[in-house]
């Protein structure tokens, strides 16, 4: 590694990590199998791969939410096995409690664990300006957007300053347009906070857009197939995506996904 770059250091590793599932019908189902990768401090890395192949049980398994049935996972850089409290996750729809105001539930994991300070109030109200809410602190979730929803979610996910946030398809239920504000967003929130950010999504745009890199699980079970480093220039913009690189890379990880382009009118094989 040349000098003057900065050392890469692990903050999750999954090892040979698996999950069978025992299903109600009585036979066994793998989900995930023998799926490895490490995911180092600050990185942003997506998770892409096709329906059902096990992405979100990936990202139960490094919140504690899942165990895994063989294999081995650590957080926190080869130190803590399981280091769960390191982490804060953000669901595909907004989990916001619908009878506290927007304030009160991005303080809602620090009053579960003590009583909200000054200084919680005043880190509530700039992770808000972060997200561009800082005018909606006082409203109800119901008189909020659903990309206003989910920017609050995200505030939320960082009160306790978590080390790594786990994103589950974070911008899957917004329209086009909200969903491209808030992928730029959450770059602006990266490079502010510094957070290691696994994300799970279907768009491979996003995947090549926001990532340093992608890895790609095959269909079930679930396996790593590739691993896609994102040389894209930073920083990156909507127009970044008209880049040849940025094609290319799109391309490779679509290929992946479901291989090359064969035949008349560009079916795939
Ligand atoms: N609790 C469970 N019990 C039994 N099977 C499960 C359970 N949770 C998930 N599965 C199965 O494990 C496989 C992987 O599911 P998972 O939700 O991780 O996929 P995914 O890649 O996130 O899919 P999607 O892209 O549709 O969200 C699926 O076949 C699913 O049916
Ligand atoms: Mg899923």
């Amino acid at each position: 590694m040349p000098s003057g770059e900065p050392r890469r250091e692990p903050i999750i590793e999954l090892a040979h990590a698996g999950v069978i599932f025992a299903t109600s019908k009585g036979d066994p189902l793998v989900a995930v199998e023998d799926m490895s990768l490490t995911i180092y401090r600050e990185e942003i890395v997506s998770l892409v791969g096709p329906s059902g192949c096990g992405k979100s049980t990936v990202l139960r398994m490094l919140a504690g939410l899942q165990q895994p049935t063989s294999g081995d996972i650590w957080i926190g850089g080869g130190k803590t096995r399981r280091g769960f409290s390191e982490v804060a996750i953000v669901f595909q729809r907004p989990t916001l409690l619908p009878w506290l105001s927007v304030m009160d539930n991005v303080l809602y994991p620090v009053k579960v664990l003590q009583r909200p300070t000054k200084a919680h109030r005043s880190r509530a109200m700039e992770l808000l300006e972060l997200v561009g809410l800082q005018d909606m602190a006082e409203r109800m979730p119901h008189e909020l957007s659903g990309g206003m929803q989910q920017r609050a979610s995200i505030a939320r996910s960082l009160i306790l300053d978590p080390k790594i946030l786990l994103m589950d398809e974070p911008f899957g239920a917004l329209d086009a347009l909200t969903r491209e504000d808030l992928q730029l967003d959450l770059l602006d929130i990266h490079a502010e906070t510094r957070k290691t950010i696994l994300l799970v999504t279907h768009s491979i745009n996003e995947a090549v857009l926001l990532s340093d890199r992608v890895a790609v699980m095959s269909a079930r079970p679930g396996r790593m197939q590739d691993l896609v480093e994102i040389d894209v220039p930073k920083p990156r913009g909507a127009e970044s995506a008209a880049r040849p690189d940025f094609l290319a890379l799109s391309q490779r990880i679509r290929d992946d996904i479901f291989g090359p382009r064969t035949g008349r009118k560009g079916r795939r094989a």
